[in-house]
């Protein structure tokens, strides 16, 4: 099977092991066998970062991380949204086809509005249909994503069917989300009934990809654990136990069961050395490598113009017959 693949990720913050478990490492293996866009969502994240510097700093520095973790600019197309204009073009052309009624039911919206939903601004009761107009610009069909987004996902494809039934046309796709692997959610070291987050208060609550050998080390020590002897996976009974558990799982690339099998008398302690020695092991190297690159934002901005070259030549065209079949004149 040949898919075409996006995917996007906000530049809110620096990039954690929930977004690497749940969503990085699937974009690196998918390179192999498809045509993969990978798009760092500044647009998404104006939704809720309103800091001109730290907008610019975390688009670097996630764009560093995304080529420490292996995303390879010459084989995938990795590009900011902003820089390509078929974004919030397409974007409003979805928000003419879909109904007020479908984004109601946006659990994230709810979440991130909070109590004050009339002081949310537009664009965040928006953001998936902006989401959608990013995957269906380059008419993508296969979205790799951690657990969070399903939601967003469906509705992606209820907006390509929706577009299509309006104007009598079988233009777009319906994208398929892809949510692989043990860890697609990973829930925060401090309480595993909270998902590991970048909006967490508590930066012990992560492991972020800028952390260190040591802090990295130290997190996981830290970690909230219980009193019961041995490890096992039981999410409703031991959650924190169960996260780790699958965090290792994750990390060594090994089911989970083996590696439940392996610690199932160990106690809390002895789990957690291995896990901080394993996530040590794994994360070093893209931290070490992260820092070479950030020291050259110069050749960091090369490759993000380079990345939406190629991403305009895509979607520029799917832009003008969008265009065409809603009826624009194009004198
Ligand atoms: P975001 O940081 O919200 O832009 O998310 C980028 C990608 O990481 C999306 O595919 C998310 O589903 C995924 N992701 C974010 N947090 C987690 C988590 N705690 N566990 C697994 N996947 C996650
Ligand atoms: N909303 C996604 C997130 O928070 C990021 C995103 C934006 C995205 N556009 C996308 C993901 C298109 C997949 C496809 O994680």
């Amino acid at each position: 099977m040949n898919a075409r693949v996006f995917s996007g990720i906000q530049p809110t913050h620096g990039l954690h092991l929930g977004n690497y478990l749940g969503a990085i490492r699937h974009w690196v293996r998918l390179q192999d066998e498809h045509e993969c866009i990978y798009c760092i969502v500044d647009q998404h994240a104006l939704t809720t970062l309103h800091d001109a510097e730290q907008m610019r700093s975390n688009t670097r520095e996630v764009a560093a991380a995304l080529l420490a973790c292996g995303i390879d600019p010459e084989r995938s197309i990795l590009f900011v949204q902003s820089n390509v204009p078929a974004h919030s073009q397409l974007a409003w052309v979805l928000n003419c086809v879909t109904p007020l009624g479908w984004l109601n039911r946006m659990t994230q919206f709810k979440e991130k509005a909070g109590k004050h939903r009339e002081n949310a601004p537009v664009g965040l009761y928006a953001y998936p249909v902006l989401q959608a107009a990013d995957i269906l610009a380059y008419k993508a069909t296969l979205v790799p994503v951690g657990e969070d987004q399903k939601q967003h996902l469906e509705l992606s494809r209820d907006i390509a069917g929706a577009f299509n039934r309006k104007f009598g046309t079988e233009y777009f796709p319906l994208p398929e989300p892809m949510i692989a692997g043990e860890a697609t959610r990973v829930m925060s070291l401090r309480d595993g009934t909270k998902k590991m987050s970048k909006s967490d208060v508590s930066d012990m609550s992560r492991i972020n990809l800028t952390d260190d050998a040591a802090t990295i080390a130290r997190k996981i020590q830290r970690a909230k654990s219980d009193s019961i002897l041995g490890i096992w996976y039981d999410p409703e009974k031991r959650p924190e136990a169960s996260n780790l558990l699958t965090i290792y799982a994750a990390l060594a690339e090994r089911p989970r069961a083996e590696v439940e099998a392996e610690f199932r008398e160990a106690p809390f302690a002895e789990f957690k050395k291995r896990l901080a020695e394993l996530a040590v092991e794994k994360l070093s190297a893209i931290n070490a490598r992260m820092r070479e690159l950030m020291a050259d934002p110069a050749e960091i901005d090369r490759i993000l113009r380079y990345g939406a070259e190629r991403a305009a030549a895509i979607a520029g065209p799917v832009m003008e017959e969008v265009y065409d079949i809603v009826g624009f004149l194009r004198p």
